[in-house]
C-alpha cells in the first residue's frame, strides 16, 4: 500500500503497483494468445480513456447515464430514508458525478459521515476527494486507488449504516459466473440487516437503441474502444497500428448482452516488446474488448439471490431504460 494523501478530512491509499502492470501484462498474454482474442474492459481507463468515457456519458445516444441520473434526482432522498445511510462506498467511482446527488441527500438528512471511492484511476480518486470535502463540509473521504476485483478487502470497516454503490451498469461487464462471484464479494462488505447495495443495471430493450448507445455517430465510443490498444502500446511497448482496427458493437440477442470488439482491417503482425510476444491477426479477425449485459428484474433477482442478497426495491426512470436496485443480506 502507498499512502498518496493524508489531511484532516482525506486519506487516499493506493494498492496499484508493479503487480498491476503485471495484471495488464498477464491479461494481454492470456487474452491475445487465445483462439478467440479477448481483453478485459478495465484497461480502457487511463487518463485519456476516463476522459473519453466522460464524453460518452454526454452523447445523445448514450442514455444510461441520463436515465440513472434521473432516478437519483427523483429518488435519492427515498434511498437515504430507506437505508439511514451515513457512509457511501462507491466501486468504480470515476468522477463521482451522479454520486453527488446521493451525498447531497445524505447531507440534507443529516446522516452524511464518510465517502469511500474506489477506482483504478488515481487522478480521479484524488480529484474527487478534494472536490467533495470542499462541497460537503464535515465529510471525510477515504479513497482507494485499486482494482475492485482484487482490492475490496481494503475497504475500511463501516462507519455507520453503509451503502455500497456500483453504478453505471458496470456490473454488466462481468460474465454471468464471475458476476455472481463478484456480487458475493460485495456482500461481504455489508452487515446483514444493516447495510445495502445500490446497484445500477441497464435493462433489456429495443436492440436498435442499445446498439446506437455503443456505436455513436460522433465516433467517441470507437475512440474509447481503440484506446486499449494505445494503452498496450505505451505500457507494454507494443506496435499496434491503432487506426487500422475498426470499432464493432452489436447486441447478442441470445445472451442479452452488448459486445464491443476491434476488427483488424488487414493482416496484422503485432510485437509486444515487454512480453517478447508476437501476435498475428488474420484480416477481419476480431478482438473482444467488452461485454455489457442487460438485465430484466427476473435476472437481477436471480443473480442477487444466488449471491446471498435479497432484493428490497427496484427504481426505474420514467422510460424504464435503466434500473437502480437496493438489496442487502437478510437479517439473522
Ligand atoms: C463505466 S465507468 C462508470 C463511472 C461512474 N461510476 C459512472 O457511473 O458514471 C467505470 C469506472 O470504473 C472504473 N473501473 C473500471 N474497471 C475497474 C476495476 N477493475 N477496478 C476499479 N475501478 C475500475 C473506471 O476507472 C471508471 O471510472
Amino acid at each position: 500500500m502507498t499512502p498518496l494523501l493524508t489531511t484532516d478530512a482525506i486519506v487516499v491509499e493506493s494498492y496499484v503497483g508493479p503487480k498491476d502492470e503485471r495484471s495488464l501484462a498477464d491479461d494481454v498474454l492470456d487474452g491475445l494468445t487465445r483462439p478467440f482474442k479477448e481483453l478485459p474492459p478495465k484497461h480502457f481507463y487511463d487518463a485519456r480513456g476516463a476522459e473519453l468515457f466522460d464524453r460518452i456519458c454526454e452523447l445523445p445516444e448514450y442514455y444510461p447515464t441520463r436515465a440513472e441520473r434521473a432516478i437519483l434526482e427523483e429518488r435519492s432522498a427515498d434511498i437515504v430514508e430507506a437505508t439511514g445511510a451515513a457512509e457511501l462506498v462507491e466501486l468504480g467511482s470515476g468522477t463521482a458525478a451522479k454520486t453527488r446527488l446521493l451525498l447531497r441527500a445524505m447531507a440534507d438528512a443529516g446522516t452524511l459521515r464518510r465517502y469511500v471511492p474506489l477506482d483504478v484511476t488515481e487522478s480521479m480518486v484524488l480529484t474527487c476527494a478534494d472536490e467533495l470535502v470542499d462541497e460537503f463540509p464535515g465529510l471525510r473521504v477515504h479513497g482507494i486507488v485499486g482494482d475492485f476485483e482484487r482490492h475490496l478487502t481494503h475497504v475500511p470497516p463501516p462507519d455507520g449504516p453503509r451503502i455500497v454503490a456500483f453504478l453505471g451498469g458496470t456490473i454488466g461487464n462481468f460474465t454471468p459466473g464471475t458476476r455472481r462471484r463478484f456480487l458475493r464479494a460485495i456482500g461481504r462488505l455489508l452487515r446483514p440487516g444493516v447495510d445495502h447495495l445500490l446497484l445500477g443495471t441497464d435493462l433489456v430493450k429495443d436492440p436498435a437503441v442499445l446498439e446506437a448507445a455503443y456505436d455513436d455517430s460522433a465516433g467517441v465510443t470507437a475512440e474509447f474502444n481503440r484506446n486499449v490498444l494505445h494503452v498496450i502500446n505505451r505500457e507494454l511497448d507494443a506496435n499496434f497500428d491503432v487506426g487500422a482496427y475498426e470499432h464493432v458493437a452489436f447486441f447478442d440477442r441470445e445472451r442479452e448482452w452488448i459486445e464491443m470488439r476491434l476488427r483488424a482491417e488487414r493482416r496484422m503482425d503485432v510485437h509486444v516488446g515487454k512480453l517478447g510476444l508476437d501476435v498475428a491477426f488474420a484480416p477481419r479477425e476480431e478482438l473482444r474488448t467488452e461485454i455489457s449485459a442487460k438485465f430484466t428484474v427476473k435476472r437481477l433477482t436471480a443473480d442477487l439471490a444466488a449471491s446471498g442478497l435479497e432484493l428490497r426495491d427496484v427504481l426505474t426512470d420514467p422510460d424504464e431504460l435503466f434500473a437502480l436496485s437496493l438489496s442487502g443480506r437478510p437479517a439473522g
